[in-house]
């Protein structure tokens, strides 16, 4: 069976139940379901099979080697946000003409690193970026692919932490900036503009924001077309979004292949796309075990369990809702409560106002839809240990990231 289900009333990853991988490995843990990251990264692909595209997944959504790995088997390129996401790229075993870098803010050294590796597309942000790109490029008689990202002035209607095309975002910059720019810099002997891009946040569930963006690019690649300036492809971003809530209305593949694919299709142009979230969140659960059951005055309780915002930040940060499991529910009359984690801020909340099966200390939950901006995120705030991981294959499972010991955390002290 692919993905989380019960067994019984057991909750299971694939043939796996998720007692075991937590009796043997301890939490909080990462659980991924291999069959999930394969089966969506598949589906993502069919619905573009019509037309000549490449999947970039984004390595800033889950960047473990193990599951990079899996995305590369899988047939996809990368997209890489910083110089430690080129490297894991490299490790997980792409080529550098499979990589696309964008990312606001690159260092000189990332630039080098990028130019000299011979990337497929540095996504540059700013004319100062495109002018430092050229310069290091001639420095090492080289001619640099590069890709201009554009900033749509869209609104991506996610939260305002992760939408990043309206003007007042720092990422990208205007069209008629970017035009006046491409042709200024067109003739340079050691710059190739190959593309456009273009990312207006992430979590997107209406098709709107995504239909502008792509829009915006497709105009400017038209217009740079007929002024005799050819452009290799388009890149659409990622952003796409799931469903956190049961019932939570989001885009379908095909819905959002078709919007994608009637704006860009005219052109002809190789269409790259960033797909991060939408592959690797319903692929991981945040398994976590209660520590305390502490009543609060109004008949709730607190639900006090040992993974908190250091595990997984996103409630913290956005206000982000996942569903919480219990992994082996007990019989008997449900609870009010909020599902709290052990770190010394009020905002380390995985899950407020919650009603759950009743809960005894010791008791499994699984926090769900964590496989991407989960992990990826971990800190060693109030000096916890960063979570294991572990990858489910069918029966079988491993562990692909450790767990940090205390030594781990201290070894950069002095
Ligand atoms: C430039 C870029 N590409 C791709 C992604 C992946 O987005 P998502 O995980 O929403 O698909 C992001 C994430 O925000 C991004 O910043």
């Amino acid at each position: 069976m692919v993905g989380f289900h019960r067994t019984q009333s057991l909750l299971s990853c694939e043939g796996v139940p998720l007692d075991t991988v937590a009796d043997a490995v301890g939490t909080p843990l990462h659980i991924y379901s291999r069959a999930v990251l394969l089966t969506r990264f598949r589906e993502l692909d069919v619905a573009f099979v019509d037309y000549p595209h490449d999947l970039h997944y984004a390595i800033k959504a889950n960047a473990t080697l193990a599951v990079v790995r899996e995305m590369r088997a899988a047939g996809a390129h990368a997209d890489a946000n910083s110089g430690g996401e080129i490297d894991v790229a490299l490790r997980a075993g792409f080529s550098p003409d499979q990589i696309v870098f964008t990312g606001v803010g690159k260092t000189h050294d990332e630039l080098v690193r990028a130019v000299t590796l011979g990337v497929k597309a540095i996504n540059a942000e700013s004319p100062g970026e495109m002018e430092r790109i050229d310069a290091i490029a001639r420095a090492h008689g080289i001619c640099a692919r590069v890709a201009v990202r554009i900033n749509p002035d869209v609104d991506a209607g996610s939260h305002p932490h992760i939408s990043t095309g309206h003007r007042s975002n720092k990422f990208g910059m205007t069209a008629a900036r970017a035009h006046a720019m491409v042709t200024s810099m067109a003739a340079r002997e050691h710059l190739k503009v190959v593309g456009l891009h273009v990312h207006v946040g992430s979590q997107i569930t209406s098709v709107d924001p995504l239909r502008l963006a792509v829009a915006a690019i497709v105009d400017l690649a038209t217009t740079l077309a007929a002024e005799g300036i050819a452009l290799e492809h388009l890149d659409v971003g990622g952003g796409l979004g799931i469903a956190y809530q049961p019932g939570q209305a989001t885009l379908t593949v095909d819905e959002y292949a078709a919007a994608v694919l009637t704006a860009v299709r005219h052109t002809g142009l190789r269409l790259v796309l960033e797909p991060g979230r939408w592959i690797a969140g319903p692929a991981g659960v945040l398994l976590t075990r209660v520590v305390d059951l502490k009543a609060q005055e109004d008949g709730r309780w607190f639900v006090i369990v040992d993974a908190g915002m250091t595990d997984l930040i996103r409630p913290a940060l956005y206000g982000a809702w996942h569903g919480i499991d219990v992994v082996a529910p007990r019989d008997g009359a449900e609870i009010d409560c909020d599902v709290v984690g052990p770190v010394c801020e009020s905002s380390d909340i995985l899950g407020q106002a919650r009603r759950l099966p009743p809960v005894a200390v010791g008791d499994l939950l699984a926090v769900r839809d964590t496989g991407a901006y989960g992990a990826i995120m971990a800190s060693n705030y109030n000096r916890r240990p960063v979570a294991a991981e572990v990858l489910v294959d069918g029966n079988d499972w491993r562990v692909v990231r450790r767990r940090q010991t205390i030594d781990d955390m201290l070894q950069w002290d002095e």
